[in-house]
């Protein structure tokens, strides 16, 4: 793939997450010599297959199994030691060389134990308005960095991280006990304390310094979202979002990016769309379809094992993903997946509860009602073929509507989970 010089190329979700995200990266990374996640934590999810093996990452980065790439772990990440050392020593028992060449933001922020108990607690005080979150304390995490009383990996290596962490512990405990929450925090505890002895054998660095000087050097830079546009913060079905900035401007935040360095936006989406954990959903199917598209998705949570909400592909909310993002190119996954669908439908405009008809998403929609537009399906199975040249008239008719409604071009489509099911729209 071409990419501009001195840039950065983005990848990240365009709809609720589970895009394919971790796949594409991987398939990408020998284009790159950095790959560099900016936002998110262990809530994500990533599976990459490759020669029969299969491997889902969480807070590491996807390009670790292409050659001795470097990769990153941005200061707008967090990160739970605990479960970082079980990712990690996973990795290298399977050969995977990390020491040298993973590279930890001091500014990352930690995911404390009781951060993990705080966002169970306020999940269940929440009854039915809860989030559905992924429990991995990800909101409780951000909640301490914008109320600047966070802890973060840098402070690791100061003489104050005890007190620091001792303060903040207490702070929670308050709450919880507020909620009336019962917990037993040793064992956690003793899991991340050791998870944090592991973590310090890795290279902490300012990140922002090590980006900007690899981009003067003529370094190439792929940076890789987590979760989707749809779980933004701020643009996203919010409160049913995460707690960091999914979209394209998350880079620059995350990894201290100037804007004017983005290159290459790659936003990746699946020919049909679903959604984990609470919020709305105008394209959700609770018929045979819906079943029919989780049973051959295999729509299940990479992280949490929980269904995926399954449903058609949504394009008013995705024609806004596209939009702030600054979408370049488009990458479709997953369509063979609707292989066997005599008909595909895809919503080109809502109708909102006032009566009124809208291709722009809305405040809210809660109470969206989806208008679809209704494709012949191609009845062909997609997943072996190997060039565009190959592909059934009513899949380019699928596609060619796709780039006219979404003023994007679909350079990329993926054909099923394996790195080698990828094909180059163009070559
Ligand atoms: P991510 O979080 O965006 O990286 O996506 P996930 O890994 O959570 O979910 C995507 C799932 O779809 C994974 O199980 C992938 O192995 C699988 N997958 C990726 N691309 C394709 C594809 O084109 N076809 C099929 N059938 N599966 C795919
Ligand atoms: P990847 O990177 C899908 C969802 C959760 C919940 C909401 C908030 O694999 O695409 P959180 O734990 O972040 O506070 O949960 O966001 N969510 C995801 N859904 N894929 C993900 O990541 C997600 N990460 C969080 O289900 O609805
Ligand atoms: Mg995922």
């Amino acid at each position: 793939m071409k990419m501009a010089q001195g840039k950065v190329d983005v990848l990240l979700g365009l709809q609720w997450g589970d895009e394919g995200k971790g796949k594409v990266v991987d398939v990408l990374t020998p284009g790159y010599d950095v790959v560099a996640r900016f936002q998110g934590g262990p809530n994500a999810g990533h599976t990459l297959e490759f020669d029969g093996k299969k491997f889902v990452l969480k807070s590491i980065p996807s390009g670790v199994f292409q050659g001795n790439k470097v990769n990153i772990i941005g200061n707008g990440m967090v990160l739970d030691a605990a479960l970082f050392k079980a990712e990690a020593t996973s990795l290298e028992a399977a050969g995977v060389n990390l020491r040298e060449r993973l590279l930890i933001s001091k500014k990352a922020h930690l995911i404390l134990p009781t951060h993990r108990l705080l966002d169970s607690a306020i999940e269940s005080s929440k009854g039915s308005g809860k989030v559905g979150t992924t429990g991995r304390g990800i909101g409780p995490t951000y909640t301490d960095k914008v109320a600047r009383t966070g802890l973060r990996v840098g402070d690791l290596l100061t003489p104050d991280f005890e007190r620091k962490y001792g303060e903040a512990k207490a702070a929670h405990e308050r709450i919880l006990k507020s909620l009336n929450y019962e917990y037993d925090l040793s064992q956690t505890e003793a899991a991340w304390r050791d998870g944090l002895e592991y973590m310090r054998q890795f290279r902490f660095v300012d990140s922002e310094h090590c980006v900007n000087n690899m981009l003067r050097d003529g370094k190439t830079i792929l940076c890789e979202g987590a979760q989707g546009t749809m779980l933004d913060i701020d643009f996203g079905s919010y409160p049913f979002v995460t707690s960091s900035n999914t979209v394209c401007a998350g880079a620059c935040t995350g990894l201290g990016i100037a804007p004017g360095r983005i290159g290459r936006v790659f936003g990746i989406m699946k020919a049909y769309c679903t959604r984990v954990g609470s919020g709305p959903f105008p394209t959700e199917l609770f018929d045979n379809d819906g079943k029919l598209l989780s049973e051959r998705g295999n729509e299940f949570g990479a992280v949490t094992g929980r269904p995926r909400r399954c449903g058609w592909v949504d394009l008013v909310a995705l024609k806004y993903a596209v939009r702030l993002n600054g979408v370049t190119d488009i990458i479709l996954m997953k369509s063979d997946v609707l292989d066997t669908f005599p008909t595909v439908k895809a919503c080109v405009a809502y109708q909102l509860p006032d009566g009124t008809e809208t291709d722009e998403f809305p405040f809210d929609c809660e109470g969206a009602k989806p208008v679809y537009e209704e494709f012949a399906g191609w009845k062909t199975g997609l997943c072996g073929l190997k060039s565009e040249d190959d592909f059934p008239e009513e899949f380019n008719q699928y596609i060619s509507f796709l780039e006219e409604y979404l003023e994007t071009p679909v350079s990329i489509i993926s054909v099923g989970p394996d790195r080698n099911q990828t094909i180059f729209r163009g070559k």
